[in-house]
């Protein structure tokens, strides 16, 4: 397993965002896990920027609707595949490297009653564990940021998808290069492994056979969700710790300051990508 792999799944395993702790505020406030509909997983279950709406940006560009087979990459707990299965009745299946996700994933979706049109299953998307030509469209959200090689890994959406198939997906981007200092905080405390800026993470995905569709800068967008994301993450060490759930590591929480600010300063940032086979 690659320094990278290992990295990522130690990252995930401690993260704060767990379906324990998702759980256990879920059974404060209604007293009972029986009943959950996926609406109330929501405000939880989304790790990624902009919420909801970041999720209807990318089906709308992915062509999502009633019972399009989605390949979610990197699908973490499930909350996006979740969300693309209840509002527009897609077929979902998510593949996600860290173990302990897997399985919050799969105890999340039963809970909201959704375990016959969505799935999460343990894989790495650099060898994505799908049959050529298999799903309509292929979604990931702040995540290949993880992954060393994004050639390979949109070589393999490529493959899944059937002809025609679109792809769309939200990622990190680096504007200009990371100083050595700032490398070794992201990848210390966030996982983050290699970057590229927009017009190279553009020039990567049409190698990989896609004709792109469209490309969106979100850095001035997340500069601002990203100060509230912070606030929530420093409020949420708190809540991990008095419940006894996974609670981040201090480098996480001294990385995300100054992911904050790099965005802020517009070195690093955010772009949507779409594309389409064929
Ligand atoms: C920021 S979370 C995003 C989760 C989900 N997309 C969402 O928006 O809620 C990133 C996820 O990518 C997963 N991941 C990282 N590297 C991966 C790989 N090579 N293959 C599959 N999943 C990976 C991590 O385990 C983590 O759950």
């Amino acid at each position: 397993m690659s320094d990278e792999i290992r990295s990522a799944i130690d990252f995930y395993e401690r993260h704060p965002i767990s379906a324990e702790i998702i759980k256990a505020k879920l059974l404060a406030a209604r007293g009972t896990l029986t009943g959950i509909t996926p609406d109330e997983l929501y405000p939880h279950d989304q790790d990624h920027y902009g919420g909801l709406a970041a999720n209807d940006a990318l089906a709308q560009r992915a062509g999502i609707t009633q019972g399009t087979r989605v390949a979610d990459f990197c699908a973490g707990l499930g909350g996006p595949a979740r969300y693309l299965s209840a509002r527009y009745g897609a077929d979902v299946t998510g593949i996600e490297l860290t173990p302990a996700r897997v399985k919050g994933a799969a105890e999340l979706t039963a809970l909201a009653g959704l375990s016959d049109r969505v799935r999460v299953i343990e894989g790495n998307v650099m060898a994505a564990p799908l049959p050529d030509a298999s799903v309509d469209a292929v979604v990931s959200q702040e995540a290949l940021l993880h992954v060393p090689d994004k050639a390979k890994t949109l070589s393999e959406a490529f493959r899944i998808l059937k002809a025609g198939g679109r792809l769309a997906f939200t990622d990190w981007v680096a504007h200009r290069p990371l100083s050595q200092a700032d490398a070794d905080l992201m990848w210390a405390g966030m996982a983050a492994t290699n970057l590229y800026d927009i017009a190279a993470y553009t020039k990567l995905i049409e190698a990989a056979g896609f004709t792109v569709t469209s490309v969106d800068d979100l850095t001035a967008e997340w500069a601002e969700i990203l100060q509230a994301r912070l606030a929530m993450y420093q409020k949420l060490r708190g809540e991990t710790l008095a419940a006894g759930t996974a609670s981040g590591h201090d480098a996480f929480y001294e990385s995300y300051v100054r992911f904050v600010e790099l965005v802020s300063e517009g070195t690093l940032g955010g772009a949507r990508f779409a594309g389409v086979k064929g």
